[in-house]
């Protein structure tokens, strides 16, 4: 058994599965949205589950709120409304809530982006990908630069805190190409931008018919000059692919990788909660279809098992090595309840490989261990 003398800081993420198209490389829980998605039902079938799920949270304060998808910005305003008014009325919020949208670049979210903030959404990540149309055009993406900009431009103007999502690496991208995306990024001047290597998931159309990708050599030369770039730009690079502005880190995802709690309310959404002398994992029926239906009668819950021992370090350190910063010693047995000695073995390894550096206080990964944190998490894996 183990035991928390403090329970962390709480996250609800909201997940909105349905999309305008699917993405070729995508493996996120979207569904294509033929025809009219059913938003009305879906969004009471998101409350009731919120319902369900309070005595596991009772009394805890919401750090951050995520709407993520799909596309959270095909939400109709009213309804994204109702949504966060009947948030409020259910949940203790912290002042100065961070609440963001993930929004898709598309002409008619923009012209909701204005709405979106009224109902109190006060930070937007838009899914740029790339300002340029071949790019765009390779990847499957139903927008094209103009809208990018456009959409970029309104979000700026709307709201206080805005992301940019980006991604290099694409089918037949050139260095010059990738860093005049970044370039564009940069001039536009957001609080935050995330540039992600693109992955090929299985269970993507990209991984059954890969398309051209530039070499190794090329992605890693894109992936350095990309963060000196932000650097000399003053973005600060937090985690693998998240840059900010001083002070402008995203809490929500922060709170993620700092091990902290999270409700997931929504289709497949994942739940990390934890109580006194345990840790839960939880996570809701994928499919949208089957999710409303089974809310209803509460057997909407896919799995749920308590972490065991081993899984603890494990899971920790797989998103706490995510940050470029590493972590304050403490935070280990303050977020596992096991002491930083169970992972002694694996840390000393680390260090001896040159990956993390350690001292009594702070616990971070070298350039090395950010480059190959695969071979450094590796070393944690509950088997080892
Ligand atoms: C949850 S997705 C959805 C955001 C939004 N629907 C969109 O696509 O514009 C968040 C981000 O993950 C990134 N992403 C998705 N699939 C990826 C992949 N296979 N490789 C790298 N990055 C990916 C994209 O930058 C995307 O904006
Ligand atoms: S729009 Fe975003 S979430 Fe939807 S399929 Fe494309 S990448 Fe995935």
């Amino acid at each position: 058994m183990i035991q928390l003398r403090e329970l962390p800081p709480l996250s609800l993420y909201v997940h909105i599965p349905w999309c305008v198209r699917k993405c070729p490389y995508c493996d996120f829980n979207s569904h294509e949205a033929r025809g009219e998605a059913p938003q009305k039902a879906y969004v009471a079938a998101l409350i009731h589950d919120l319902e369900q799920a309070l005595p596991l949270i009772w009394g805890r304060r919401i750090h951050s709120i995520f709407f993520g998808g799909g596309t959270p910005s095909l939400l109709e305003p009213a309804l994204l409304d109702h949504l966060l008014s009947q948030f409020r009325a259910l949940l203790p919020l912290a002042v100065n809530t961070e609440i963001t949208l993930e929004a898709n670049p598309g002409t008619v979210e923009a012209s909701r982006f204005a709405e979106f903030k009224a109902s109190g959404v006060n930070r937007l990540s838009l899914g740029i990908q790339s300002f340029n149309d071949q790019s765009l055009q390779k990847i499957g993406r139903i927008h094209d630069a103009a809208q990018a900009l456009k959409a970029a431009e309104i979000a700026l103007q709307t709201f206080e805190q805005v992301n940019l999502d980006l991604m290099y690496a694409l089918p037949d991208q050139t260095l010059e190409a990738a860093l005049a995306d970044l370039q564009q990024a940069i001039a536009l001047n957001p609080q935050h931008i995330s540039a992600y290597h693109l992955t090929l998931e299985p269970n993507t159309a990209f991984h059954h018919h890969p398309p051209a990708l530039p070499d190794d050599d090329t992605s890693a030369a894109m992936q350095e000059a990309i963060e000196a770039m932000l650097a000399q730009a003053g973005y600060v690079h937090y985690e693998t692919s998240a840059f900010a502005k001083p002070g402008k880190q995203c809490r929500h995802n922060l709170n993620y990788w700092q091990f902290g709690d999270y409700l997931g309310i929504g289709a497949g959404a994942h739940s990390k909660l934890s109580f006194p002398d345990r840790v839960l994992r939880q996570a809701k029926l994928k499919h949208p279809a089957a999710y409303m239906q089974a809310v209803d009668n509460a057997t909407h819950i896919e799995s749920e098992h308590k972490l065991g021992r081993d899984d603890l370090g494990f899971e920790f350190m797989m998103n706490a090595l995510r940050l470029t910063g590493g972590f304050p010693v403490t935070l280990f047995q303050e977020r596992t309840g096991l002491p930083i000695s169970s992972v002694d073995e694996a840390l000393g390894q680390a260090e001896a490989k040159g990956l993390i550096t350690r001292d009594h206080v702070e616990i971070r990964p070298t350039l090395q261990g950010q480059r190959y944190l695969n071979e450094l998490l590796q070393l944690f894996l509950p088997e080892n």
